[in-house]
């Protein structure tokens, strides 16, 4: 990686509520530092640039003419189309014209989190913004990172694939990485034996949520769920939401948000 040159990245905010940044940050696998310092030049990202107002946009405008055809397009948030895109603006462009233009000269693609890809809860029913996931709106393939967030190591490792291959990863009919939405997080789950067993959770404070039981009975979605959280886990490898007691809610999965109830008890 280090003897690669240095690809600049764009990386943009819409409607979203930045933890997909927030996650990135704390990526191990490689650290964030030396993918920040050393892989890629992060020409552009509204949350970590020191930059701010006409500076910064200009900054992102260079990129994009000088580099066309050449940089990495990241993007985190749905993209409101209601209202003629009021609703989300930045520099006083809408963020659908910037994401048309952004997209237009971009390499490769890729659509941070559940919002990006799938709209997320801004999309919830009804629906009010029109909040419309970015594959849907530029004419090139994107590779969906969901998850809200995605997990730190895994928005790393494909950022690592794009720059060591040229290419991004193998995707799936639903344009994720297989190689970490290919699994179950219920195959993968250390909690399985008690599902298999039929030793399941049935109140959250009962004996079997002391003793670490299946939390099936709870509302876990795990058995629908596609993402590597029982893998490689979260915070440098620490723990995901089951290890803590909680079930998952299927935040990589799409319209995940209106399949309530979370909660069964
Ligand atoms: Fe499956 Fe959830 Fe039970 Fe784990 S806790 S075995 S993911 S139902
Ligand atoms: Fe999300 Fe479920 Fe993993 S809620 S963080 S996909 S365990």
């Amino acid at each position: 990686l280090e003897k690669k040159s240095r690809p600049p990245v764009l990386w943009l905010h819409f409607q979203e509520c930045t933890c997909c940044s927030e996650s990135f940050i704390r990526a191990s696998h490689p650290v964030v530092a030396d993918i920040l310092l050393d892989a890629i030049s992060l020409d552009y990202t509204e949350t970590l640039q020191a930059a701010a107002g006409h500076q910064a946009e200009k900054c992102r405008d260079d990129t994009m003419k000088k580099y066309a055809g050449k940089y990495i397009l990241l993007v985190e948030g749905s993209v409101p189309t209601g209202a003629d895109g009021a609703y989300c603006c930045v520099g006083g462009r809408s963020a659908q014209d910037i994401l048309k233009e952004a997209a237009a000269g971009a390499a490769a693609v890729i659509a941070w989190g559940n919002c990006a890809s799938y709209g997320c809860v801004q999309a919830a029913k009804p629906n009010p913004t029109d909040a419309t996931p970015i594959h849907k709106l530029i004419g090139k393939p994107v590779i969906n990172v969901p998850g809200c967030p995605p997990i730190a190591d895994v928005m790393a490792a494909v950022i690592v694939h794009l720059l060591l291959f040229g290419r991004g990863p193998e995707l799936d009919a639903q344009g994720r990485p297989r190689e970490f939405y290919g699994r179950r997080v219920h195959d993968t789950c250390y909690r399985r034996p008690y599902y298999d067993a039929g030793m399941f959770v049935d109140a959250w404070d009962d004996e079997g949520a002391r003793k670490g039981y299946c939390l099936f009975h709870m509302g876990c979605r795990g058995p629908v769920t596609y993402n590597a959280c029982a893998v490689t886990k979260w915070n440098q490898s620490t723990s995901y939401p089951i290890q803590s007691g909680h079930g998952c809610i299927g935040c990589s999965e799409n319209g995940f948000w209106d399949a309530s109830p979370f909660y069964r008890h």
